[in-house]
């Protein structure tokens, strides 16, 4: 079965896409950053380990980040498809991510989320996050209901401390040292599609729908 890779640039919608996405296939989803913030709010080893990386908005160490990803792909549901939403984000990931996949039997297509950087800043500046269930919203893309407050379980919404000017300059630097050389890499592996994300979220999600279901 096929694991669906999210690659693109902080901001470019991966997250929103990738719940969509999963819930529209009835498959199964990880993010690593989703699962990183949670380990950081449970305030285990991991996420002792994690959090000040995260806040700086730099890479986690790649041992923990594979591991995490091994242990998910590793679960029986993972053979009826799954997507991958914020790994490989490092050569060494992608080196461990093709071993496991390839010992786990399963094929890989990535989705390259092409995005410019104003775009971006838009996105991330105004992002809010339920601290509750993790829902995420937009102040002008994606408005709650009620201003402060999610739509799906009250909680309370926040701006991430990644998402301050200072973390997100970082996360952009690290983006295109770490991460933007894998497009190469898949795209040569005959791996990748690209996809605009541009546009409202529901028509990225039409046109993230053909790649997601197509063989190709
Ligand atoms: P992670 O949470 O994965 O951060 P990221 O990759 O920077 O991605 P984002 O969550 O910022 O954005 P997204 O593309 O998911 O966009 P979203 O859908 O939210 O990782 C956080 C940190 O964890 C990393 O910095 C690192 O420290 C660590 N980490 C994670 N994985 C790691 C790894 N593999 N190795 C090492 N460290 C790792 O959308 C953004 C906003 O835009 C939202 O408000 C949304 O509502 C809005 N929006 C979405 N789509 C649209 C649209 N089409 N139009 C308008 N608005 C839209």
């Amino acid at each position: 079965m096929t694991v669906l890779v999210f690659l693109g640039p902080p901001g470019s919608g991966k997250g929103t896409q990738a719940k969509m996405l999963a819930e529209e296939l009835k498959i199964a989803h990880i993010s690593l950053g989703d699962v990183l913030r949670e380990e950081v709010r449970a305030g285990s080893d991991i996420g002792q380990k994690a959090k000040a990386c995260m806040d700086q908005g730099r890479l986690v160490p790649d041992e923990l980040t594979i591991e995490l990803t091994r242990k998910r792909l590793s679960q029986p549901d993972a053979k009826a498809g799954i997507i991958v939403d914020g790994f490989p984000r490092s050569l060494a990931q992608a080196e461990a991510f093709d071993k496991m996949t390839a010992e786990l039997d399963l094929s890989v297509k990535v989705i390259y989320f092409e995005l410019n950087e104003d775009q971006i800043v838009a996105r991330l500046s105004g992002r809010r996050s339920c601290r509750a269930c993790g829902a995420v919203y937009h102040v002008d893309f994606k408005a709650p209901k009620l201003a402060g407050k999610c739509d799906l379980c009250g909680g309370e919404l926040y701006q991430r401390s990644d998402d301050q000017e200072s973390a997100i300059r970082t996360r952009f630097e690290v983006y295109a040292k770490e991460t933007r050389p894998l497009i190469d890499r898949y795209s040569a592996a005959g791996k990748l599609v690209k996809l605009s994300a541009a546009g409202a979220i529901n028509d990225v999600f039409e046109k993230l729908k053909v790649h997601g279901t197509s063989k190709d």
